[in-house]
């Protein structure tokens, strides 16, 4: 979940490596170093904390020659996040330096064993052991893909890295397993990282590396090896449309804030290709081969997860499959009893959740077939599933999801709508009223999300200082409460829960009184009534209420807050983006990192 970045080239190595860092910030951010080598021997620079406090270091030394290096950007899994413990690491000679993402599990041992050796450690990471061994190593051969796969043979765990050393400027080696890495393939200078904004300013030609691969590379040449056998494999290179400007803030404050103004774009990029206006179909040709499950598993994590939880609704009602929604976490630990025409299909932004892909690789080793719902071309997610449905969100950078969900939303919609077809039960008025419906939807948002941003600007003046929120829905509103009170409790900081409406009654509304708030979704739908009498008794204990709600809906509550109406479940995609500005002007009002919270990252490639 760290971030990598190599370059060789012919640029000044360090400016290139800086920026590559802060384009991948975002997937750790508690220290940070770079390395190079340079007139015979490695020079090292790192500093605990963000990465403007490296970039202050740097800022007094004189001018650098380097054209290549290594840069790391860490979200500590072994060992405080100082600066002892920031990558790069050295091995004992100083002769090597390495950075590094992912775990490696049996470190004790080997530490232990390399200690026995007249080894000395400086830090407390499992990733020193990595390049002490890989110097080892070298010790018994000159080659260094052989040096690393010797050490790598001992390994046991997950990893990416990047590896330079001094008597060698200019050449980097890299190896991937269980731990996103790429290669970015320029003229003239190449790059490895964990994550194409890093290097999208430069080149949009990328090679993605399997696990078990190994890259040696310069300014000039790379290339792939398979670490255990050292035979070369042929790699695609491969064009990324993303562009520079979908990676950066594009005038917004924050990428969160950006981001979620991206959501009609999102919806019209999903929607492209998939719908037959013509003969009212929807078009999933990735899935035309695959039988219409005999029941659903969704595998997801976090925000992931919500989406699955609110396309349950969907598949049960129109397309008529039974659907089980696991936390992925859970479901790799289970005794699990899958039937072969069941279906997994595994939700993941990022594509690298060490617990989504757990799960993936359990369902396939049971002979059930795997589709990825993922947001990255090439990512673990996608290479691992059987069959991959890409959403197409673009980039996510702000920690917090928010585009990334209202696109597995569409994709998951779509779906409900493609296997309720194939099995002939979804009603025709269904379809025709979602193409219809879905065709005006990112008109309709794009005109109302300022005004949704200005209701959750006033809103967070009001209710900045709450220590505790409740969010409430019922039906496929609940799904969304427990999003939006995840949203409010990981940029704000404000303790939030989301609760299915009825269920106050049984235990949580004995916290009610005034200090402690409510958000509710009240939407025009069949449940109303229900949804209204919870919000009554909500009431009678001096709670305060914020409903989201439609014209006409006669709520009598503290701050309604009224939404333009729109058909069926179409309605979830005003609801998700106003949830997310409430989350968002909160934090914002009491001065939050909202892009970086605290204690988080984007990818988890951890259990
Ligand atoms: C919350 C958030 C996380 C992710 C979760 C799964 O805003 O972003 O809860 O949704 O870590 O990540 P992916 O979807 O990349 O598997």
């Amino acid at each position: 979940m760290c971030g990598i970045i190599a370059y060789s080239g012919h640029r000044p190595s360090v400016p290139v490596i800086v920026e590559g860092l802060k384009r991948l910030e975002y997937r750790g951010y508690d220290s940070a170093g770079l390395a190079f080598a340079l007139s015979g021997q490695i020079h090292l620079y790192r500093a605990s904390g963000k990465l403007e406090v490296l970039e202050e270091k740097l800022a007094s030394e004189t001018i650098i020659h380097a054209t290549s290096g290594i840069g790391h950007t860490r979200w500590a899994t072994h060992g405080l996040p100082n600066e002892q413990n920031a990558h790069p690491h050295l091995d004992p000679t100083r002769k090597l330096a390495l950075v590094h993402n992912g775990i490696i599990e049996n470190f004790q041992k080997l530490r232990e064993k390399l200690i026995k050796q007249g080894h000395e450690f400086q830090s407390e990471t499992d990733t020193e052991v990595l390049v002490h061994l890989i110097a080892r190593g070298l010790q018994k051969t000159s080659s260094f893909p052989e040096a690393i796969s010797w050490a790598l043979s001992q390994v046991e765990g997950s990893y990416a890295f990047a590896l330079i050393c001094k008597d060698h400027p200019g050449k980097i080696w890299a190896a991937r397993q269980s731990s996103p890495l790429l290669l970015g393939v320029g003229t003239g200078e190449n790059f490895v990282a964990s994550d194409i904004p890093a290097f999208l300013q430069y080149t949009k030609e990328v090679v993605f590396l399997e696990d078990g691969e190994l890259v040696e590379m310069d300014a000039s040449s790379w290339q792939v090896y398979s670490i255990k056998t050292l035979k070369p494999v042929t790699k695609k290179v491969q064009h990324i449309a993303w562009d520079v400007q979908a990676a950066q803030k594009g005038g917004f404050k924050h990428f969160m804030l950006k981001e979620i103004f991206e959501q009609p774009r999102v919806i019209r990029d999903c929607l492209a290709g998939r719908l037959d206006r013509k003969d009212e179909r929807v078009l999933l040709a990735e899935l035309d081969d695959l039988p219409v499950p005999g029941r659903l598993h969704i595998v997801a994590c976090g925000t992931s997860y919500h989406a699955g939880l609110w396309a349950k609704y969907l598949f049960e009602k129109w397309a008529h499959i039974p659907v089980e929604v696991e936390i992925a976490s859970e479901f790799r630990y289970r005794h699990l009893i899958l039937n072969p025409d069941e279906l997994v299909l595994a939700i993941s932004q990022s594509g690298e959740t060490a617990d989504t892909l757990a799960g993936i690789r359990l369902a396939r080793g049971k002979g059930i077939k795997v589709v990825g719902l993922c947001n990255v071309v090439g990512s673990t997610v996608a290479r691992e599933s059987d069959r991959v449905i890409y959403t197409q969100a673009g980039p996510e950078i702000s920690v917090a999801s928010t585009k990334a969900m209202c696109s597995q939303l569409v994709l998951l919609y779509l779906l409900t709508l493609y296997w309720g077809q194939r099995q002939r039960v979804l009603p025709h008025d269904v379809l025709s009223r979602s193409i219809h419906g879905f065709s005006s939807l990112p008109d309709i948002l794009e005109t109302e999300l300022p005004r949704l941003r200005e209701k959750a600007a006033s809103l967070s003046q009001e209710y900045a200082r709450a220590r505790s929120f409740f969010f409430l829905g019922r039906g496929i509103n609940y799904p969304l409460a427990m999003e939006g009170a995840l949203k409010l409790k990981e940029i704000s900081y404000i303790h939030a829960e989301g609760y299915a409406a009825g269920e106050m009654k049984h235990g949580p509304i004995a916290l009610i009184e005034p200090a402690f708030p409510t958000f509710a979704l009240a939407l025009n739908d069949e449940l109303l009534p229900k949804v209204k009498s919870n919000l009554k008794e909500v009431e009678a204990r001096g709670g305060k209420i914020i409903a989201l709600t439609h014209p006409r809906t006669d709520l009598k509550v503290t701050h309604p807050w009224e939404i333009p109406l729109l058909w069926g479940p179409l309605n979830s995609f005003m609801v998700l983006p106003a949830l997310q500005l409430f989350a968002y002007e909160m934090a914002v009002y009491l001065g939050k990192d909202v892009d970086q919270p605290r204690n988080l990252a984007k990818s988890v490639t951890v259990e």
